[in-house]
């Protein structure tokens, strides 16, 4: 199958962008479902956010009130959108979805989803091996900071049309199976994870595009390669400036974002003092969102 991902079929290429790139949202109330009823979510709501989920790989949902607390009818959202298989437990119940709270609990503290601070651009799972990489993601909302927390999000296939555009060498060096390495995580002489060694840009067996990333600078290590370090500094630079497609939002309480794992970012928060502390569940699946989920049972 020919694919507009491959550096030699410009043409098909060009089309593709152009559909992409075509009348392209700057906020998200075009990306998100309002869903009427938690417990049973109908048909044309699910197939609202599948449709905007495969033009913009994501898509926000917002439930009524009172009925975001519960992590099954999360889970079952999910599940109705294609992600079903949560990583490193592939008979995943709803349990499986990962409180995101500041933590002071040993070994989250340091960790900075478990922080209040701010996280940088990444995909889910970038040091995953290759065959347990993360294709989709969930974060739902069941409580919002005090002040701050917004989450801006990229499309990853726009972060790889403005590459392109930039240099098409660019998407060769992010190709390159060596191209971004995650050395081995040794803690007291054991190793908790090898070293990962891989492409930031795959292109799956049918067809989409897959992202390993990090804007992280320390514990990554990019190829040591001209192209690859202008590409990572293209990517840098990117992060600081101004861009129609970065995403902001906020997510309320009851509001989600389900996506093919895409880049995203948070900003630093504050929680109120003595009262409810930012909660956000946070599910990372093998899958992608799969418009043929509708047609089966879940
Ligand atoms: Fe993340």
């Amino acid at each position: 199958m020919k694919s507009h991902f491959s550096l030699e079929n410009k043409a098909l290429y060009a089309a593709w962008r152009d559909r992409k790139l075509a009348d392209y949202p700057t906020t998200i109330d075009a990306l998100i479902t309002k869903i009427k009823h938690a417990e049973q979510v109908s048909k044309q709501e699910i197939t609202h956010i599948l449709s905007t989920a495969a033009r913009f790989n994501m898509a926000f949902y917002h439930l009524p009130e009172q009925q975001h607390t519960d992590k099954k009818i999360i889970h079952r959202l999910a599940n109705q959108c294609g992600l079903k298989n949560i990583n490193h437990n592939l008979c995943a119940d709803a349990d499986s979805l990962t409180s995101l709270q500041v933590s002071t609990h040993p070994g989250q503290h340091d960790y900075i989803p478990y922080t209040n601070k701010k996280l940088s651009w990444h995909t889910d799972g970038y040091y995953n091996s290759p065959q347990e990489q993360i294709h989709g993601m969930l974060l739902h909302c069941v409580q919002p900071a005090q002040t701050g927390g917004e989450s801006l999000l990229m499309d990853h296939d726009i972060a790889y049309i403005l590459l392109r555009e930039a240099d098409p060498a660019y998407i060769k060096a992010l190709m390159h199976p060596e191209a971004f390495t995650i050395p081995a995580n040794i803690l007291n002489g054991e190793v908790i994870r090898p070293e990962q060694s891989g492409q930031v840009f795959a292109v799956t067996s049918d067809g989409h595009l897959h992202m390993r990333y990090s804007a992280r600078q320390r514990n990554v290590q990019w190829r040591d390669d001209p192209v690859t370090r202008k590409a990572e500094q293209f990517l840098l630079d990117l992060w600081e400036q101004d861009s129609p497609y970065k995403l902001r939002y906020t997510l309320q309480a009851g509001e989600g974002v389900l996506c093919n794992n895409v880049l995203h970012c948070r900003t630093t928060f504050v929680d109120d003092e003595g009262g409810s502390k930012r909660l956000l569940y946070r599910g990372r699946y093998v899958d992608r969102m799969d418009r043929r989920a509708i047609y089966k049972k879940p």
